[in-house]
């Protein structure tokens, strides 16, 4: 590798004179120089300085088997020598989309079995919407076309994306989003919740607001519902038990399509292969990524149900629709290899019922106790850290979401990775992290805490 020749600083001047990041104030960062992460292994990073970093967010969301695993990169080498490309369209495949459909189908609830390839979780939503759309038209319902979503939704970045998500700043800047889009409140109780108000009572009336949007719109203006089992990027929101179930209920009373965004949670974080089946729902599409390669390589799957399915074969005629890469034969291969990895290893298992728990007790034991911290939450290897100035009140500090930044920059300096996103701290570490790992993570960020807090009371 050819980096080794430059230093830190030339990286950095090499990156501010001509890489644009996603998601950044580009004035700010090249101000201070980005960090730049040369190598890793197992749940550890490492920047070009040599610092070893804990990794909580598993990249982003994705590294769920953790790092420098070698049967990855053998996997994708036998495939780029084999065959490194070739497309999907007019009638060809390629086997390892073949294979990997076939796995999708064994591991996803009952009644998907079939799936459509992208590069990433935002071409796979821009599929799962116009899946849906084409759905209602060959079903004769024109103008069944309308989605109801939610606010701070997070479903990609494309236009699509940005339009099915509900991020105020997103939108903004979109100037014009896809039409028919609508969003309605999101279930999070810490915040929206009215005093003494259950949690149960909160997440059926966070569901109602589903309701109203259908009988708003009309059932037969409605084409679905789409929405993240666990909002990620939004600050990992975890809905009451109440929720999920009583949103099937409405979506099945109008005949509403339910399309599950789990790009964050399929492939084990929630302790079973996909949320769908932690939460006992039956969406029509499943929208995956991230982890179907550990991030070891681009891929996104649309997982289908036999109702879009079925329609779809049935009724025939071009879905006019695809990507070059769809079902890539090298990330296939890569999907296949991270699969069994999973499966061997009982990753998913182990995060049912082993660390799943002890994270959740963790947090409750060793983090929830601390006075910037409002609440923590978590469902298997995911969790939400909420600071706050006030416990009681639940009073941010000000400017809102600065404490989260201090926190966040204190962990890094202490070897801990973790998210701010607003004022929540957040956690989605690979699968790969054993009970030690847990105490390691909890140590620093206790640590992050009190030195943020030291450093909070003196502003
Ligand atoms: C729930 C959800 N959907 C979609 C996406 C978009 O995925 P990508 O960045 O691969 O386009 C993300 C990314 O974080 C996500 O969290």
């Amino acid at each position: 590798m050819t980096y080794q020749n430059y230093s830190l600083k030339q990286l950095q001047q090499i990156d501010a004179a001509h890489h644009l990041h996603p998601f950044t104030d580009h004035k700010e960062m090249r101000g201070a120089g980005s960090r730049i992460i040369t190598h890793a292994n197992g749940p550890f990073i490492y920047d070009s300085e040599g610092t070893e970093i804990l990794d909580g967010m598993a990249g982003l969301w994705c590294v769920n088997i953790g790092y420098g695993r070698d049967e990855l990169a053998e996997a994708a080498y036998a495939q780029m020598k084999e065959l490194p490309y070739y497309n999907s369209f007019f009638k060809c495949s390629t086997p390892t989309p073949v294979l990997l459909s076939k796995k999708l189908a064994e591991i996803a609830p009952k009644h998907v079995n079939q799936v459509f390839y992208g590069s990433s979780g935002s071409e796979a939503n821009d599929t799962a919407l116009r899946l849906v759309r084409h759905y209602w038209v060959l079903e004769g319902q024109q103008e069944k076309n309308r989605i109801i979503s939610r606010k701070m939704a997070y479903h990609g970045s494309t236009v699509a994306g940005t339009s099915l998500g509900g991020m105020d700043g997103m939108h903004k800047q979109l100037n014009g989003a896809v039409p028919n889009i609508v969003h309605v409140m999101m279930p999070y109780a810490y915040e929206l919740a009215l005093p003494g108000e259950s949690d149960h009572d909160f997440g059926l009336r966070a569901a109602g607001a589903v309701e109203e949007a259908i009988l708003e719109a009309g059932a037969d203006k409605v084409a679905a519902f789409i929405g993240e089992p666990v909002m990620g990027a939004g600050g990992v929101k975890i809905p009451p038990a109440s929720y999920w179930p009583e949103v099937q209920r409405i979506c099945r009373k109008y005949d509403v399509l339910l399309m599950l965004d789990e790009v964050i949670t399929g492939y084990g974080r929630t302790g079973e292969w996909f949320a769908a089946q932690t939460l006992g729902i039956e969406p029509d599409t499943i929208t995956t990524a991230k982890a179907l390669t550990s991030g070891y390589q681009p891929l996104s799957a649309l997982l289908v149900g036999d109702r879009i399915a079925s329609t779809l074969v049935e009724k025939g005629g071009e879905f006019n629709h695809g990507y070059t890469y769809s079902g890539h034969p090298v990330a296939c291969a890569v999907a296949l290899k991270n699969l069994e990895i999973i499966e061997r290893e009982g990753l998913v298992d182990r995060v049912r019922n082993d660390t799943g728990p002890y994270f959740a007790k963790a947090l409750q034991e060793r983090i929830a106790g601390h006075d910037l911290v409002g609440e923590v939450r978590s469902i298997g290897l995911m969790g939400a850290i909420e600071i706050v100035k006030d416990k009681a009140t639940k009073e941010r500090f000000l400017p809102a979401g600065s404490a989260a930044v201090t926190v966040r920059d204190y962990a890094i300096a202490n070897g801990m990775m973790l998210r701010a996103t607003g004022d929540t701290m957040i956690l989605s570490p690979p699968l790969i992290w054993t009970r030690d790992t847990i105490d390691m993570a909890c140590d620093r960020i206790s640590k992050a805490l009190d030195l943020a807090q030291a450093d909070l009371s003196k502003r």
